[in-house]
């Protein structure tokens, strides 16, 4: 379905965000019909560049991670970019952004921080004082929003000065990821787990982002945030509130953002000495990667004293009834085994059984929710072994491929996310509060650390973290699954 017409900005336009994600994103929504006519991107960035120059770069760009072109429709959504010089935190440019959208002030305008967040404050100020912020615009931001809860705030207060919250859209690409939608679908639209999903019948759940890849060329932007501030604050504590929030009323944002939310304040405060019990940090060191031998974040970055963690893991608890001593184990990092990002929920034993020893081990119930590389579901279940051979026990999985169930391409989280801020819906973005209440909870971790001054530990490229994150969950008898 058509959006209705619209003006997008994209400062950082020659950034790598834009490159490699929105351009190839608005180009699969153009050629799926979904902009009308009349929509405008209008690219702006510092450096001079004609509209041709640009539409040569975004032709580039769009093949380089885009497969099957189709070439007419390429064409035709190049005619919707033109190019603007302008200085984000300067003066020059900004008389030409107004004149050029001055013709229809009407239309929906959208203002997309493609840029570092030290500049979001000064692109604020300007939009007001160029009277930008028509009733009709809005405003995406990019995390990291802020490095702990004091700059969060004031970078919030910036924009909130400008525009009004239900004009801020404060991208988390993970919420526009298909199968995190569909977390919702399975805890809501199915009679069978919303009875089990409690203390009651789950033992605890875990919650991987593991990377293959290093930190890549961001090495200048990572090693000021690590993977605390990088990918937990953010992505994952957003993946667990989806999991833990009680039943929001409709999907309607507000309904959903204020679950979210009570699950972020429940989330039980670590004092230093749980810090140093339930979390874990390590960076990796040189090692094998599926391409051959790779270097450590040390030599990468080429800066032998940076204690910057590229992998965390920590037991997080949720005081309220519902997951009263459910722990939650999260990790993430970086040059890890491979890339998979899942969600397991492990479902506690069969309170008694009436199977023979013969029969074999019942193994608990597990449901695995997959995001990546493969999307899927998959429930973990016992069955009896087939053949005359008595009765023997045997765990399968239930196993539902969204690829192989769905023929059809599964679009980036950009997509979806880029036209639910033309359809000015909220859902998948987060509040203002959210933001704060995360740093509200990893504030004293980080500080903790800061405080305890220990290295982050070593772990091979390659492998699946140091051997104190496998101790952090054997420790209270259960183990990380990587089989599945
Ligand atoms: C970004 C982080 O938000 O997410 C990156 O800044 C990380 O460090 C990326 O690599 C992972 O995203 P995805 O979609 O590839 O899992």
């Amino acid at each position: 379905i058509e959006v209705d017409p619209f003006d997008l900005v994209v400062f950082g336009a020659t950034g790598d965000l834009a490159y490699r994600k929105l351009l190839p994103a608005l180009y699969h929504r153009d050629l799926d019909g979904q902009l009308p006519e009349d929509a405008r991107i209008l690219a702006c960035s510092r450096r001079d560049m004609s509209d041709a120059e640009y539409r040569a770069r975004a032709a580039e760009a769009v093949r380089e991670h885009v497969s099957d072109i189709e070439e007419p429709a390429l064409s035709r959504f190049l005619e919707r970019l033109s190019y603007l010089a302008v200085d984000a935190s300067g003066e020059r440019g900004w008389e030409d952004l107004a004149a050029a959208l001055e013709d229809r002030p009407e239309v929906i305008r959208a203002f997309y921080l493609a840029v570092s967040p030290d500049f979001f404050g000064a692109i604020c100020e300007r939009i007001g004082r160029h009277g930008l912020a028509s009733d009709t615009a809005r405003i995406v931001i990019e995390k990291p929003i802020g490095k702990d809860g004091q700059s969060a705030r004031a970078l919030n207060a910036a924009i909130g000065a400008v525009f009004r919250e239900d004009q801020i859209f404060r991208i988390d690409h993970y919420l526009g990821k298909e199968t995190v939608q569909n977390l919702m679908a399975l805890r809501f639209a199915n009679a069978l787990f919303e009875p089990l999903w409690n203390a009651a019948h789950i033992d605890h759940v875990q919650i991987t982002v593991a990377e293959a890849l290093g930190v890549e060329g961001r090495a200048g932007y990572y090693d000021t945030a690590g993977a605390m501030r990088d990918m937990l604050q953010n992505h994952i504590l957003q993946l667990l509130c989806l999991v833990a929030m009680e039943p929001p009323e409709s999907m309607d944002a507000d309904s959903v953002r204020d679950e979210k939310l009570k699950v972020l304040k429940a989330l039980r405060p670590m004092d230093p000495a749980m810090v140093e019990r339930a979390t874990v940090r390590g960076q990796y060191r040189a090692g094998a990667s599926a391409g051959g031998a790779v270097p450590g974040y040390l030599e990468e970055l080429d800066d032998p004293g940076s204690q910057t963690e590229t992998f965390v893991a920590l037991k997080a608890e949720i005081a309220n009834w519902r997951w009263a001593n459910v722990p939650f184990y999260l990790r993430t990092g970086k040059r890890l085994a491979d890339r998979v990002s899942e969600i397991v929920v492990q479902f506690r034993p069969i309170p008694h059984s009436i199977f023979e020893e013969e029969a074999g081990p019942i193994s608990s119930n597990r449901l695995v929710i997959r995001l990546q590389p493969d999307e899927g579901v998959r429930m973990q279940i016992m069955i009896k072994d087939p053949g005359p051979g008595g009765m023997r026990l045997r765990q399968v999985p239930l196993d539902m491929s969204f690829a192989e169930a769905f023929r059809v391409r599964n679009p980036d989280a950009y997509e979806r996310l880029l036209m639910d801020v033309i359809r000015g819906n909220q859902t998948l973005f987060m509040r203002r509060d959210e933001v704060e209440a995360a740093w509200a909870w990893v504030d004293p971790i980080l500080e903790a650390w800061a405080h305890l001054r220990e290295p982050p530990k070593g772990y091979t490229s390659g492998t699946w973290g140091p051997s104190a994150a496998i101790a952090l969950i054997e420790r209270d008898g259960r183990t990380w699954f990587e089989d599945l």
